[in-house]
């Protein structure tokens, strides 16, 4: 193998200003990269300079228009500097050759990929598991994420996404944490730190990606990639925080989105990417943008051309182009007419290959590559066995009327439904290199614990998800008949959420409400078990199901984990982060709201309500059942009072008042009375995940300082105001229970 002499010389000036790789990642500081990387550039033309901005797809699949073909000839070009939709060791290694022995300096290539929810083991879709309210187990998932693709030769995931929503409608939530700003900022935190872990001595983690900024869950109407327009107060309080929380965890990049905000492109967004996230935020990483955004600048009408599209982004502060080769073939001209300064591009080279050397990938670009590890890593069984337990951990049961669940033994069991025997749809959307075909369907899940359950499972399809035959639902029907129970599995495909997959109508798709009606006409207990990726409209099933459960997409443990819950061997834990609307119209329907000037009164026409609808969500946010029950004994404070610098504590006891063990969410809210600007009724401030043996207490304290109740004052400064505070604590946003106290100026 040809090793070039250029990447020779730099890996000896590397060499002697680094020692050992161990020594380097380890040991060294920001100044002693900063030498190595100046001395880099100043062998660097401005197209390699260039080309390290430049982040291209490979073959290997995509998601959105491919703009250009040939990236092995871009590689030897010196033309890209890293390349995404590529993995496998032997496909980077085969890449990273082309790079480091046939380019003119050798710079090795980053590779990235949407490592979402899994590379091959597919975990719960990121909705499903910030259900769990389970940092530790989401850490988990993403360490595992990140092993297994660093063992297939990555060294970035583009993830985790932070893109806090309120929105049903827009099919990516299914890949975020939920509506609520705390919760979401804290399992941002947990997942940047399972990706990255303690850095890359062991080449087993991977860069994490802090997406899409910003504000890119709320795009008007719910519909794709549409405009976004917020105050500024409202952008700062609800939608920043959660990106921002990665970013003070270490995360080392940050992609930009496709929306505007407040008219401005983030693409383009100078004040966003350099005011907010640099400055304020203390982003020190690099900024790519997403699929093509930069060209899209133009569509929006907010550059003139692709040229310009170029300069408004690198003058944002954007580094790397994914994609839209706009860098590629437009910058280096606007360099030369002085639109662009060279400052720019070498801030951006320079913290594009800081990247590389915090990989340690100018030690040895093939670190990532083993072969044998990859064969050890990947899809091994130990990581099948915490992607069960994780998919049993998002369970969320909605509704158990009569104790239909668990289902006891020497049950007759019609499994019915699209979803019930059905591989390829669990592993959801943004699934990696996830192979539905190797995910346990339901039926296989019940199959394996039929003999030691003494349960028979009886299965028909009855209907498909979308479409309008018919024709299965006389045979599904004759099944249930000679069944105890129907467990109808039913919801959406894999690709009715995620990108690009907006809907109007929120409910069911097909015949399968239909489907439902039928079955529930036999008379027979009725259990549905859900898949979907982001809350539905089934105020039908609410009423006349007799056990619901939310599975949504669980990943390649699907089965074994909802058989787990049907059976009983795991007793469900998991709390909705999502309300789910009784109908769309009511969308965006959030627990943290504003009271208004008019909050409804029933007996008074002229307050905030619809006339043919009640306000309320069909399952408020935090809500969630168990198979046994919790009581919550009297909140009590520590004082009624507090001042500025101290602390208040909350406390309550919870008790397991049901006859089998569980684990219960208990949820500390706080609501502001009065503020020099309006506040919600309550905002989610802290959380106790607690398990309890039957007739087992616990005694909970939740502690509060001034600094859990600050928030954007009528002036814009972020900080607490002296008043009246309520303390909320119990099961659910809505089941609470408040205490009254005063913070002191
Ligand atoms: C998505 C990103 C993703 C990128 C690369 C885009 O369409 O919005 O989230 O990381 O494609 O696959």
């Amino acid at each position: 193998m040809k090793i070039n002499s250029l990447y020779l010389l730099f890996a000896t000036i590397v060499a002697i200003g680094l020692g050992s790789c161990d020594k380097r990642t380890q040991g060294t500081t920001e100044n002693e990269y900063r030498h190595q990387i100046d001395s880099l550039m100043a062998l660097m033309t401005l197209e390699e300079k260039i080309g390290q901005m430049t982040l291209f797809t490979t073959d290997w699949g995509s998601t959105g228009p491919t703009i250009r073909e040939g990236y092995q000839d871009d590689i030897r070009a010196g033309r890209c500097g890293a390349l995404f939709n590529s993995h496998t060791v032997e496909f980077t290694r085969q890449l990273q050759e082309i790079a480091v022995n046939e380019s003119r300096l050798g710079i090795p290539l980053i590779f990235g990929y949407d490592v979402i929810h899994g590379y091959k083991t597919i975990f719960p879709i990121p909705l499903a598991e910030s259900c769990s309210w389970d940092l530790d187990m989401m850490e988990q998932t993403a360490s595992i994420a990140a092993r297994e693709a660093a063992a297939a030769g990555l060294h970035w995931t583009f993830a985790p996404m932070c893109d806090m929503s309120r929105e049903p409608r827009w099919g990516r939530v299914m890949e975020g944490a939920g509506e609520d700003t705390w919760l979401g900022s804290e399992i941002a935190r947990a997942r940047v730190r399972g990706f990255q872990g303690d850095g890359f001595n062991n080449a087993d983690r991977v860069m994490a990606c802090v997406k899409h900024f910003a504000a890119y869950g709320d795009p008007v109407a719910g519909r794709e990639y549409n405009t976004v327009d917020m105050s500024e107060r409202f952008f700062r309080e609800y939608y920043l925080p959660p990106y921002l929380a990665a970013i003070d965890e270490g995360a080392m990049t940050v992609m930009t989105s496709f929306n505007d905000l407040d008219a401005i492109p983030a693409t383009g967004n100078q004040w966003l990417l350099e005011d907010v996230l640099r400055e304020e935020g203390g982003f020190n990483g690099f900024i790519v943008t997403d699929y093509t955004c930069i060209n899209e600048m133009v569509e929006h009408g907010y550059a003139t051309d692709e040229t310009h599209a170029g300069e408004l982004a690198a003058n944002a502060g954007v580094d790397m182009d994914m994609q839209g080769a706009v860098y590629h073939r437009f910058l280096k001209e606007s360099v030369e007419s002085g639109k662009v300064p060279m400052s720019t591009i070498d801030a951006a080279v320079h913290r594009i290959l800081w990247a590389k050397f915090k990989l340690g990938l100018f030690d040895d670009p093939f670190r990532y590559c083993n072969a044998d590890r990859e064969k050890a890593v990947v899809f091994s069984q130990a990581h099948q066995e915490i992607a069960r337990d994780m998919a049993r951990k998002s369970i969320v049961l909605l509704k158990n009327e009569n104790q239909t669940l668990p289902l006891i033994n020497g049950k007759r069991i019609a499994l019915v439904g699209p979803l019930a025997a059905d591989k390829v749809n669990l592993i959801g959307a943004w699934s990696g290199a996830g192979e539905g075909d190797k995910c346990v369907s339901v039926l296989e899940g019940l199959e394996q614990q039929a003999a030691t359950k003494n349960f028979t499972v009886l299965y028909a399809k009855g209907c498909d998800f979308n479409g309008s035959d018919r024709s299965g639902f006389s045979n599904a029907v004759q099944v249930a008949r000679n069944s105890d129970v129907i467990v109808a599995v039913v919801g959406e495909s894999k690709d009715l959420s995620g990108e690009a997959t907006s809907r109007v109508d929120i409910n069911l798709p097909g015949v399968q409400q239909e489907f439902l009606e039928v079955l529930k006409a036999t008379g027979k207990p009725l259990v549905v078990v859900l898949m979907n990726g982001r809350p539905l409209t089934i105020p039908w099933m609410a009423e006349n199901a007799d056990a619901i459960l939310e599975t949504w997409w669980l990943g390649t443990q699907a089965g074994n984990a909802i058989a787990d819950v049907l059976t009983g061997e795991y007793n469900p834990s998991a709390k909705l982060t999502m309300t789910f609307p009784r109908h769309v119209g009511q969308v965006p329907i959030y627990y943290n709201h504003k009271n208004t000037g008019r909050p409804f009164d029933p007996n008074s026409k002229w307050t905030s309500h619809y006339v043919d609808m009640p306000n309320t969500p069909l399952y408020p946010f935090g809500f969630g059942l168990s198979y046994t029950t919790f009581s919550y004994d009297s909140l009590s404070v520590s004082a009624p009072e507090f001042g500025m610098k101290d602390t208040l504590t909350a406390q309550v006891t919870v008790t397991n008042s049901g006859t089998r063990s569980g684990e219960e969410i208990v949820q500390w809210y706080v609501r502001d009375l009065v503020g020099s600007v309006t506040r919600p009724v309550k905002e989610l401030k802290g959380f106790d995940k607690i398990s309890l043996a039957p007739g087992e207490s616990k005694t909970l304290k939740f502690k509060i300082t001034s600094s859990d109740l600050s928030f954007y004052r009528a002036d814009m400064t972020f900080g607490p105001e002296p008043g009246a505070f309520w303390v909320m604590v119990g099961p659910d946003s809505e089941r609470l229970q408040r205490k009254e106290v005063r913070l002191m100026e």
